[in-house]
């Protein structure tokens, strides 16, 4: 229990600033509904941690918020205590073969009785690790998990169970720090081919060494990947690191690659900073999501580089406060919010900021997505600064979205409102502009500038039922906008 009281008093402040955070969302609230104000764009200060992007948005002033998020990380001090507990202190093999389950266990233990401690995840090591969670609510805050080494998830069936959520958990936390230079590896890709149709035999053969004997025997690949797995891996596929009920998280440095499923979700966190990682997954992966946001807030992600099978960021219902700047995704699915109101459900967001993103080979760009049948809203969103190359559809709003075979039409829907494109330039291939907004409820407070997109050949913009208006000339020249702006009647 070494700097316990230290600790505590760290803690405090800690608190402190999340109490100044919400008041500033409060004070930023009541100065909604100004008009739109110009950003200013200031020369930028190279230190990722010290970066402010100086600029005022729609009603929103994320970037005064951040800057409390940004300033969050150095107070705590996190890692401060010089504890260290090493797993191959508790056992960890680290040959990339044993199971080191039971060593990172007992670490964490110990590790979550110290405030500010460091559990070390030395490099040079493989560590073969299977399901684990690092929960709280009883551990000490500010706990660092140092990943240097890399980690690996198991492929055997058994590991899994009938299904799991995620694979790496930190659970109920007051301030926790992944970082380092280490990476995580799902080992997705025997949970990827279960896509795959069955007997292909072409697919079969790169599985394993030890499974071309089977192929040869006409084989499925379902079967086939029971067979290594010595039973069948269930239907969820899980989410390779997973953040939940959790405060003051930051994650930097590391690598998540071939998850099974998204690589990185934060569901139900709030002050949240992910910079200076890396996603890496095939373009062709499925549902291998690079970030995934839910019911999470004040949560700033930046100078990251994510490639994957699906979306390379998605925020989904209950967040807000969301900051995300120099980040470069590709291959993927672009940056997404939704999709939204599946099942009649209600969904709220509100306050996102995304720009200075470079995207290349994405299908789309930036996305808002959301299903029929819904309620709910996502209110205050800018997309500025987006660099596009070679991307399916760069800008959608889509009201319609259905992943299955047939949706049934309904008049509900999520409302969309104060939605602002800005600064969107480079090559499509498919469509440049494509709003499909509902009859009944509208998308409202649509603003376009400075869109420059351009293909070998061009595609006209589409609109259906969609309000706003253009604050610059735009190439291709979107005339399908609706002057006016109706009532949002939909709130959260
Ligand atoms: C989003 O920002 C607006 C304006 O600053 C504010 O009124 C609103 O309460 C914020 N919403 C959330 C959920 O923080
Ligand atoms: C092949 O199977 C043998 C026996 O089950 C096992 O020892 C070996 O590690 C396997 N090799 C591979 C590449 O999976
Ligand atoms: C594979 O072939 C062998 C004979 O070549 C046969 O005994 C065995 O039942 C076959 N296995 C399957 C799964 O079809
Ligand atoms: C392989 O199995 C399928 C049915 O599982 C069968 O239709 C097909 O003829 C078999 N192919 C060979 C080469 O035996
Ligand atoms: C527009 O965005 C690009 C990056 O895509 C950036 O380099 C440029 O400075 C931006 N222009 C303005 C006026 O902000
Ligand atoms: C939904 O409405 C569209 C347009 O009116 C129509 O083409 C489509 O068939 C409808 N779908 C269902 C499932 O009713």
């Amino acid at each position: 229990m070494r700097g316990f009281n230290r600790g505590g008093s760290k803690f405090l402040v800690f608190i402190a600033l999340l109490v100044v955070l919400s008041i500033e969302h409060r004070v930023s609230s009541a100065r909604q509904g100004k008009q739109f104000v110009r950003q200013q764009n200031t020369n930028t200060p190279t230190s990722p941690l010290l970066k402010d992007k100086g600029a005022e948005f729609p009603g929103q002033r994320i970037p005064r918020l951040m800057r409390e998020v940004y300033q969050a990380k150095t107070v705590l001090s996190a890692g401060s205590d010089n504890t260290i507990f090493n797993v191959l202190d508790y056992g960890a093999k680290g040959d990339g073969a044993t199971d080191d389950t039971k060593a990172f266990e007992a670490a964490w233990v110990d590790t979550c009785k110290v405030e500010a401690s460091t559990m070390m995840i030395p490099s040079g090591s493989v560590f073969l690790v299977k399901p684990i969670s690092f929960s709280g609510p009883n551990c000490e805050p500010n706990i660092v998990f140092q990943l240097d080494g890399k980690i690996i998830a198991p492929t055997n069936a058994q590991a899994w169970g009938s299904g799991l959520l995620q694979w790496l958990e930190f659970t109920k936390l007051q301030g926790i720090t992944v970082r380092g230079k280490g990476i995580i590896d799902g080992q997705g890709s025997v949970w990827w081919t279960k896509k795959l149709p069955t007997n292909d035999p072409n697919e079969d053969i790169k599985l394993t060494s030890n499974s071309t004997k089977l192929v040869s025997n006409n084989t499925s690949l379902a079967d086939l990947v029971s067979v290594e797995a010595k039973g069948k891996l269930p239907h969820t596929k899980p989410t390779a690191l997973r953040f939940y009920g959790s405060t003051g998280v930051t994650v930097t440095g590391i690598t998540i690659q071939n998850s099974q499923q998204t690589h990185l979700k934060f569901d139900d966190c709030t002050v949240v900073q992910v910079f200076g990682i890396s996603v890496a997954s095939p373009g062709d992966s499925p549902n291998t999501d690079g970030i995934h946001l839910q019911n999470s807030q004040n949560v700033l992600i930046h100078n990251s580089n994510l490639a994957c099978g699906d979306d390379c960021i998605s925020i989904q219902t209950g967040c807000s406060g969301i900051f995300i700047h120099d980040v470069i995704c590709g291959p993927g699915h672009g940056i997404s919010i939704g999709s939204l109101g599946k099942d009649n459900s209600r969904a709220c967001v509100s306050n996102i900021t995304v720009r200075d993103i470079k995207m290349h080979d994405t299908e789309n760009g930036v996305r808002i997505k959301t299903w029929q049948g819904g309620s709910g809203s996502v209110q205050g969103v800018m997309f500025a600064n987006i660099q596009v190359s070679e991307v399916q559809h760069p800008i959608i709003i889509d009201q319609f979205y259905c992943d299955g075979e047939k949706c049934n039409n309904h008049t509900s829907a999520v409302g969309i409102s104060a939605i602002t494109f800005q600064n969107i330039t480079g090559t499509y291939t498919k469509s440049p502009v494509h709003f499909a907004c509902s009859d009944t409820m509208p998308c409202t407070g649509v603003t376009l500038n400075s869109i420059e997109l351009t293909a070998t050949q061009e595609i006209e913009p589409f609109c259906w039922q969609t309000f706003g208006k253009l604050q610059t000339e735009t190439i291709p020249p979107v005339n399908c906008l609706k002057a006016g702006n109706k009532p949002n009647y939909n709130r959260c």
